[in-house]
């Protein structure tokens, strides 16, 4: 059975168990930044905005996330200082300057009734038993929102199209990226999900 909770009703206490899923899920993409998961789950942890995180819990031991929100608020805030006395001055400040760019600026979908979706991502020991979908599936229920998003799907990221496509959501956006030697990736999806009436 997969309970879902905010972050921020799990409280502060959870916020490092939360902050390693982040870690499993995006460590490939950080490893620049450090190689080890428990450095950068310290590194990181300041920095995930608890409210807009919904947690799946599998024996009450989160497994999984996803942010959610309606772009008033980015689900990420960093501190510079922070990741600078983690990561060192020179990893610290380029991840200050990436995160800026990846993660803070105004997102393009989002508003009133519409909801951008971020940061999904499942334990590695918790793949494959429904989590993800549990948390969507619970996201999808919210009245306040009649329409969904997520931006920036890599192409080659066979699990998670599956996982979108089998809840409903479609592809409405494509864009080539010219990295595809050095990545693998092609481009990168957007899709979404309109509730019926
Ligand atoms: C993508 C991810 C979140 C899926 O989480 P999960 O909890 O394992 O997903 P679920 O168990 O709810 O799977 C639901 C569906 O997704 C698809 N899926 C999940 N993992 C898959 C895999 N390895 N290969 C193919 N399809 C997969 C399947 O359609 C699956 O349905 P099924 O079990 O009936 O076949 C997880 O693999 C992950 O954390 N990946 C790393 C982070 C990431 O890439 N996030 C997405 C960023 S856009």
């Amino acid at each position: 059975m997969i309970e879902v909770r905010r972050g921020s009703e799990l409280g502060e206490s959870h916020r490092h168990a939360i902050t390693r899923i982040f870690v499993e899920g995006f460590g490939p993409d950080l490893v620049f930044f450090s190689k080890d998961p428990g450095k950068l789950t310290e590194a990181l942890a300041h920095m995930l905005v608890l409210d807009l995180f919904h947690v799946g819990l599998v024996a009450g031991e989160p497994a999984g996330i996803v942010a959610c929100t309606d772009g008033r608020q980015r689900a990420v805030r960093h501190d510079a200082r922070e990741l600078r006395r983690h990561l060192g001055l020179v990893r610290g400040t380029v991840a200050h300057f990436a995160f800026t760019r990846m993660f803070e600026r105004p997102l393009s979908y989002g508003g009133e009734r519409m909801a951008s979706l971020e940061f999904v991502a499942t334990g590695s020991r918790f793949r494959g038993q429904g989590v993800a979908s549990a948390v969507i599936e619970h996201l999808l229920a919210l009245p306040q929102y009649d329409e969904y998003v997520l931006d920036t799907i890599a192409d080659i990221n066979t699990p998670a199209l599956r996982l979108y496509e089998k809840l409903g959501f479609t592809e409405f956006k494509r864009t080539k990226v010219h990295h595809k030697m050095i990545t693998g990736i092609g481009a990168y999806v957007g899709m979404r999900l309109v509730k019926a009436p």
